[in-house]
């Protein structure tokens, strides 16, 4: 999608024009003409300003587009961010079914005594959650899809002219804000694809493709590097595969005066069949989505790099598959794991911890970031606690927490923290090994935390848990179903936060 900027005086030259309306207001501060057209339908109170009400007018006048859209902003009082951004998205949905690709947006002026919450939306605010509601609700994954007639393809929104009195700082609010939506749909269309195309070493492509893009280094470990290393975890859990596992190193130095390194980590299990604990059906059919972690993280990256943003990250993905075979890992087998630690299988479908073990273990080794935050789609006990809301969060690191907390809040993308306490580390003892891979049923998110948190070693660490978020069953807003590329927005804007 293409962006452009100019003043409501050109503006009305346009063909489409899309202004904004807050609920129960009597009138639209806009140009005269433009007032004088609407007048008669705000009179008629056909439109009422509810929250993403979308209503046309034909004009037919020669000094004003020739379609105008209303769109309803909802309440004054209830006016924040994520309102905007389920406007506007109403709006993309509106422009892409009547086929429209070019439309000039009134970015909406809401005065500065006109208190949201208790807080004041800034220009930069209001115009990046008009370019976030447009962006992200423009999104659709049909490439399997073979269309009848050449129109009925999905036609993307071409190019999107913010109108107002702009200035450079809404601008390049604007411009950041597409770049991230294209971060999220980029995800999306990696947790979308088949689990036969989108495998380990696919996974691998991507991150080489990323850096070559930014001139970031990429480093990938073949199952040779992999055993070296000693990664015991994630060779267990590859055994059941055709496929040999990788691991993913992505590094982009975004400041490299500075020492400090956020690690982000991603859970890249391409297919999860749970292995001899085998999902059944309903559980197993969309488990390509076992990598959204790593989308998240290349996602992130990418986003990142794109945006210059000036902060140190290493992107860290172990990828493989979770197949059954007659070489697959069992239960009540035990695998070392490469911090020296013995693991008892408790089940097979637990898997996620054990490659983000290893993976752990490498960072505090080799790494030695000053924080590491994983993504992972790691339990469905999350699904059970938040639904598809909220993101689960489980840190040993306070002050993490907040930053997290409060980016979850400005990106929508929410975040809730979970406690990691002894009596859940309790259920992880295993009467054969150092540590088992299950904790039972109870507290299924928390027990696979506390897994995690043994590897941590006292790195600064946050663990996210996206199984709830990253999928959706029916799409909400700008939100489309299937995957979701949650998790990008919140990390590039907690990464700014820091
Ligand atoms: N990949 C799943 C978790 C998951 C569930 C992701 C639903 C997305 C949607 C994970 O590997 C898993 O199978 N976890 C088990 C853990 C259990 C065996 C302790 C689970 O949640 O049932
Ligand atoms: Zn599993
Ligand atoms: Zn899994």
């Amino acid at each position: 999608m293409e962006v452009k900027f100019t003043k409501l005086e050109r503006a009305l030259k346009a063909d489409t024009l899309v202004l904004p309306f807050i609920e129960g207001a009597k009138e639209i501060e806009t140009d005269v003409k433009l007032k004088r057209v609407i007048k008669p339908a705000l009179a008629l109170k056909d439109t009422k300003g509810k929250k993403g009400e979308v209503s046309l007018f034909y004009p037919d006048r020669e000094d004003v587009p020739k379609r105008i859209f209303l769109v309803g902003l909802g309440k004054k009082e209830e006016l924040n961010t994520e309102p905007i951004r389920q406007a506007y998205a109403a709006v993309a949905k509106k422009l892409v079914t009547m086929k429209i690709d070019t439309a000039s947006v009134v970015v909406p002026e809401i005065a500065c005594d006109e208190i949201s919450r208790g807080k004041r939306l800034s220009p930069a605010e209001i115009a990046g959650a008009v370019a976030e509601g447009l962006s992200l609700a423009d999104y659709v994954f049909d490439k399997y899809m073979t269309p009848e007639k050449e129109e009925d393809k999905y036609q993307p929104l071409k190019s999107i002219t913010f109108v107002g009195n702009l200035s450079k700082g809404v601008k390049e609010t604007v411009r950041e804000k597409l770049v991230i939506a294209d971060a999220v749909k980029y995800a999306r269309d990696l947790q979308n694809d088949t689990a036969d195309l989108v495998c380990p070493e696919y996974l691998a492509h991507q991150a080489k493709t990323i850096a070559k893009e930014h001139g970031l280094k990429c480093t990938v470990f073949d199952k040779k590097k992999i055993e070296k290393l000693g990664m015991g975890l994630l060779l267990a859990v590859n055994r059941g595969s055709n496929l040999e596992p990788r691991f993913i190193v992505l590094e982009y130095k975004g400041d490299p005066k500075s020492k400090d390194k956020t690690v982000i980590l991603g859970k890249g299990l391409t297919f999860d069949s749970g292995g001899y604990n085998l999902k059944p059906t309903k559980f197993i059919e969309t488990m390509r989505e076992d990598m959204s972690g790593a989308a998240v993280t290349l996602g992130t990256i990418k986003g990142a790099a794109r945006l210059k943003l000036k902060k140190n990250l290493v992107g860290v993905i172990p990828a493989t598959e979770n197949m059954i075979g007659s070489r697959a890992y069992k239960p009540g087998d035990i695998y070392p794991s490469m911090s020296g630690k013995t693991v008892e299988i408790g089940s097979t479908d637990a898997e996620g911890r054990l490659i983000l073990a290893d993976a752990i273990t490498y960072i505090v080794q080799k790494i030695k970031p000053a924080r590491i935050i994983d993504f992972a789609t790691l339990t469905g006990a999350i699904l059970i606690t938040f639904g598809d809301v909220v993101i689960g969060a489980m840190t040993n690191d306070d002050k993490i927490y907040e930053t997290i907390y409060k980016a979850g809040e400005a990106t929508y993308e929410r975040v809730w923290r979970l406690p990691i306490y002894d009596e859940y580390r309790e259920l992880l003892k295993s009467d054969i090994a150092d540590i088992k891979n299950l904790g039972g049923r109870p507290a299924g998110s928390i027990t696979a935390a506390a897994f995690l948190e043994k590897f941590v070693e006292g790195t600064p660490w946050l663990h996210l848990d996206i199984a709830g978020v990253s999928w959706l069953e029916k799409e909400r807003h700008y939100i489309p179903k299937n995957g979701t590329g949650t998790g990008i927005r919140l990390m590039i804007e907690f990464l700014k936060r820091m």
